[in-house]
């Protein structure tokens, strides 16, 4: 009986009781609530894809930080997904596995769990461990959402403004654009308005120069993404910074399979340029659709990072396509806030409010101005 059936059983078995009537349309699978108001919950150790509609049917979905199944499967139905950090002990597939291995608080095999080592948690070095690295890297979680393609402060504070900012990305070319600072101190400021993703780029050709860049980068803010161009020296450099937990973003990617390789070779972000695809004749959103049904089918540790992003029906298209981010210029960030009828509204019912008003201090006998419309009766 498949794993996930097992966990369905066990919950039932805990008492959960049987499915009651189908909640959100007649295609949905009936939701598992035993007695109306009780609300059911799930711990999910694995990442099988195929687990992902039976967990659906749960509340809350517990699942593990750095493997799991889709979360848009997951989350069709509503369920909230929580996640958990393990106490004293470590999974030797965690991502920050392969830079501890050595420390002396990092102990012997757990003989029930034979792929988990134990960890020493009186060690003050433990504790610095869980609490600067594992905690916010699951609080964390997957980053969706949309970037800010741009190294100028006041783009960002205006779009931080706004509620919508999930990270940034910048690149030597856009960090030319700015004045009077250097590209750490940029990078220092940015990192301070969002707790997201930041990408800094290197700018070395040579793996000991990236490695050198990227190290210094990733000093500078704990919320610092590496990124490296797609290139033979560009997948050694992204495979020596996974392995000092340093996470990267691969840049300049143009095919599914530059995506694929820069995924194995632990880069946290895939960045595909949509619109110099699209300058080409190609069609840039082909790229983005294969790599993240890539990313999906083979569960892979990444996520697709639409870049080069020139007007807002790229950032349809990409959500559409199972893009995890787009970054999106600030022209572009504008332009989707916009639509001429949300304007033309605005306007129509600023007009109607003002011929209440009118109306009402008409009534009064009083200025308009002096009528507050939520005081007065029309
Ligand atoms: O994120 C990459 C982006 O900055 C490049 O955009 O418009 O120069 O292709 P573009």
């Amino acid at each position: 009986m498949g794993l996930t059936r097992r966990l369905i059983a066990a919950a039932l078995a805990l008492g959960l009781g049987g499915a009651t009537a189908p909640a959100g349309g007649a295609s949905a699978p009936p939701m598992i609530r035993p007695l109306a108001g009780v609300r059911t919950w799930v711990v999910y150790y694995g990442a099988e894809a195929s687990a992902g509609p039976d967990l659906a049917r749960f509340d809350v979905v517990v699942l593990d930080p750095h493997g799991h199944p889709p979360l848009p499967v997951i989350k069709r139905h509503g369920a909230v997904v929580l996640t958990y950090v393990s106490l004293g002990e470590v999974n030797t597939s965690h991502p920050e596995y392969a830079a501890i291995k050595d420390e002396p608080w990092v102990l012997a095999p757990n003989p029930s769990w034979p792929d988990a080592r134990r960890l020493d948690v009186r060690a003050e070095a433990y504790r610095r461990w869980l609490l600067d690295r594992v905690v916010p890297a699951a609080l964390a979680g997957p980053v969706n959402g949309l970037f800010l393609d741009t190294a100028d402060i006041e783009e960002i504070r205006t779009v931080a403004r706004w509620g919508v900012l999930d990270g940034v990305t910048t690149n030597p070319t856009l960090f030319g654009k700015t004045k009077g600072m250097t590209y750490d101190e940029v990078l220092k400021v940015i990192c301070g308005i969002t707790s997201g993703p930041v990408s800094a780029e290197v700018v070395a050709d040579d793996v000991e120069g990236m490695l050198r860049e990227g190290r210094h980068f990733a000093k500078l803010a704990d919320n610092i993404y590496v990124k490296v161009p797609m290139s033979e020296n560009g997948l050694e450099a992204m495979a020596r910074f996974r392995a000092e937990g340093i996470r990267t973003n691969c840049t300049l990617i143009f095919s599914a399979n530059q995506g694929l390789l820069a995924a194995k070779a632990g880069a946290s972000l895939l960045s595909p340029f949509v619109g110099r695809l699209d300058d080409i004749n190609e069609e840039g959103m082909t790229v983005i659709r294969e790599l993240a049904e890539i990313v999906a089918i083979h569960e892979l540790e990444t996520e697709v990072l639409t870049a080069s992003v020139r007007h807002p029906r790229h950032v349809t298209d990409a959500a559409l396509a199972g893009s995890h981010i787009a970054t999106v210029p600030f022209k572009v960030f504008q332009q989707m806030v916009r639509h001429p009828l949300t304007d033309k509204g605005i306007v129509q019912f600023r007009s109607d409010w003002d011929k209440a008003r009118k109306a009402l201090a008409a009534n009064e006998g009083k200025a308009p101005e002096d009528v507050k419309p939520t005081e007065a009766r029309v």
